[in-house]
């Protein structure tokens, strides 16, 4: 089963308007692979005029979203929101919303759950920090944080996982391509023996963690790995070269 190659840009808390020009008009030179899905994730206060600005061959996302439709609680935004705004697409279960916002495994599964059932598509992300990783609990950790999810997923033809181990983001150290491939078959082989063989076949598993123009020809080249998720260099020019890493692959 062919898996679309899919790059997105995790803004994160970056941007004001003329920046947010400036990077729509590199999309809009590009010229950008049209076998590359591409997703950007916008802070939610320019969700609507990015929307506004974007190629039509670029969709925007939110980079987080409540479990519930509506209600009592202050600073949130809902699935129905995004999609009011026409948008369609959320990242939920960021390392930083983990780690820095205390969300645990069952509070960002059942954000998933939601933004699903009202008609999102969800990039659901994981990976282990370094401690986890030094004391050889790798798989322990990202199966724990699939399987969270993955419990509560009815369709997952609108989900994009993201293997980003929190060592990489943002410290300039990539995981290196054998790194990152020998973590996205395991996730895959989980999917196979814990989902269903067609949902391990068909869900893109997508790397995130200090991806540069430099280092992502290489780690396109890995079977499994089916795109990026990318910060800090989704903000600059580069950000092309990413998006173009698959082609001729
Ligand atoms: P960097 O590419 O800046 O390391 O960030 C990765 C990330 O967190 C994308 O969601």
């Amino acid at each position: 089963m062919s898996r679309k190659f899919f790059v997105g840009g995790n803004w994160k808390m970056n941007g004001d308007k003329p920046t947010i020009d400036g990077i729509i008009e590199f999309l809009e030179n590009g010229p950008l692979d049209p076998d590359t899905e591409v997703v950007v994730g916008v802070p939610a206060l320019y969700l609507e005029y990015v929307r506004d600005r974007l190629p039509k061959n670029v969709c925007a996302s939110a980079q987080n979203c409540y479990k519930v439709a509506k209600g009592a609680f202050t600073g949130e935004i809902s699935p129905a929101m995004i999609k009011d705004i026409g948008l369609n697409w959320v990242i939920l279960g960021h390392s930083e919303r983990r780690n820095i916002f205390g969300e645990d495994d069952e509070l960002v599964a059942d954000k998933i759950a939601h933004a699903l059932d009202e008609g999102l598509s969800v990039i659901a992300c994981i990976g282990e920090k370094l401690e986890e990783r030094e004391a050889g609990q790798t798989e322990e950790v990202v199966y724990r944080q699939t399987k969270a999810f993955a419990d509560k997923i009815k369709d997952w033809s609108r989900v994009v996982i993201a293997y980003e181990p929190v060592w990489a983001i943002g410290t300039g150290k990539t995981a290196t391509p054998k790194q990152a491939q020998e973590v996205h078959k395991k996730l895959r082989q989980w999917l196979w023996d814990n989902v269903c063989p067609s949902v391990s076949k068909g869900t893109r598993i997508i790397y995130g963690g200090s991806v540069t123009a430099e280092n992502c020809k290489e780690l396109a080249k890995a079977a499994d790995i089916d795109g990026f998720l990318v910060g800090g260099a989704s903000l600059k020019p580069d950000f092309v070269q990413i998006v173009n890493a698959n082609a001729g692959n």
